[in-house]
């Protein structure tokens, strides 16, 4: 007999923390999808978006959690899923934090053997953004300089290990001054802390630039690259600035707030200026994202790679778990783990 029901992560309404509650909620029929007992949840900034009520169009109630890896228990469709693949499951539109999940296979992605979950958990949505962001769009080279922000977080940590891939780049991070010991210890070369980069950069010009605040800061980073240079925002941390619902008003603050990139500098400067969105590309793009995903594989297994994980909680302890990041205490990957011990 199969769970009808599991243990799971909801929000039934926008707002702070204590919108997070764990109680049973409804699987779907299993026809059409597989069934995958999950180990671990991989924890994102989005989670606070999406809990503070930034995705309109998000139905209450409804499962938080973009990613988790776990063991498939069931199919219910035709796939070359079986039961007992060990699996890394991702939709950006949630789901994945219960300890049961159904989804469509296209959403289910097999871990390599040498891979363990919480590692698992801790790759797709740091490593494929800062690999995406980096390479696909960013095209960082040799010798080139790149600027990553929040680079201590997770995509951060990640970004910073992809660009040390890359022959005799230089790496900047941009951080909390308490997070430069191991922002350099992950391969970070020029640390500065978030209060004063505006005033300790400015000899610097960059080639590549990772964004995630939209606003006048936005603005700003795009006029220190050099020619030629590139900029790919990841994301709006600042409209995070505390724990009660989003309002409309700081929002549409927010993006009146960036200005529009004109086409006219943007030419004369010799720049680029672009935008990646995870969830959408591994819709639209599933191939690239596989390829992607197993080059990242790849890296784990020679040891080129070493996720960061921060802390590994158990599922009770999300709002612990989600404050961790809303609080900026996370180095690295913060994990849930649906089993408790
Ligand atoms: N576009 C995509 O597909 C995609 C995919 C994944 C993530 N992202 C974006 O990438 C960024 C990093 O995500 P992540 O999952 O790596 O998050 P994370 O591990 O929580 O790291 C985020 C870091 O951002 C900094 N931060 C800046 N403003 C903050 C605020 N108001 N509240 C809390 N922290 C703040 C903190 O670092 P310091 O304390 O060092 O400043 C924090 O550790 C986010 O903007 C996220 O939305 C985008």
């Amino acid at each position: 007999m199969k769970a009808e029901k599991s243990r799971s992560v909801i929000v039934k309404k926008f707002g702070g923390y204590d919108c997070l509650l764990i109680e049973n909620f409804d699987l779907p029929e299993l026809d059409g999808l597989i069934e995958v007992k999950v180990d671990c949840g991989g924890l994102n900034f989005a989670d606070l978006y999406t809990r503070q009520g930034l995705m309109l169009d998000k139905k209450l109630p409804f499962v938080l959690g973009m990613e988790c890896t776990g063991t498939v228990t069931a199919v219910g469709t035709e796939t070359d899923l079986v039961i007992g693949q060990k699996v890394i499951c991702y939709d950006y539109e949630g789901g994945m934090y219960r300890d049961v999940i159904r989804v469509s296979p296209e959403k289910c992605y097999p871990l390599p053997e040498y891979i363990d979950s919480k590692i698992g958990a801790a790759i797709f949505v740091n490593y494929l953004t800062a690999y995406f962001a980096l390479i696909g769009l960013g095209n960082l080279k040799e010798n080139e300089k790149v600027l990553i922000m929040s680079c201590a977080g997770g995509v951060g940590c990640a970004a910073t290990q992809l660009a040390r891939t890359i022959k005799d780049v230089k790496i900047f991070g941009i951080g909390s001054q308490g997070k430069e010991q191991q922002a350099k210890e992950n391969g970070v070369d020029i640390f500065y802390s978030n209060e004063s980069f505006k005033a300790e950069i400015i000899k610097e010009k960059f080639d590549l630039i990772i964004a995630n605040e939209i606003g006048p800061t936005f603005t700003y980073l795009q006029n220190i690259l050099n020619p030629l240079g590139r900029i790919v925002l990841t994301g709006a941390n600042n409209i995070i600035t505390n724990e009660r619902k989003l309002s409309m008003f700081s929002l549409l603050k927010a993006w009146w707030s960036t200005k529009y990139v004109n086409p006219e500098t943007l030419i004369t400067n010799n720049r680029l200026v672009g935008g990646l969105h995870l969830g959408t590309l591994a819709k639209s793009d599933p191939k690239t994202t596989k390829n992607a995903l197993n080059y990242i594989f790849d890296l784990l297994r020679t040891g080129v790679i070493n996720p960061k994980i921060h802390s590994v909680m158990p599922m009770s302890e999300i709002i612990a778990a989600t404050k961790l990041l809303g609080d900026r205490k996370n180095v690295g990957k913060v994990l849930i783990q649906m089993e408790e011990t």
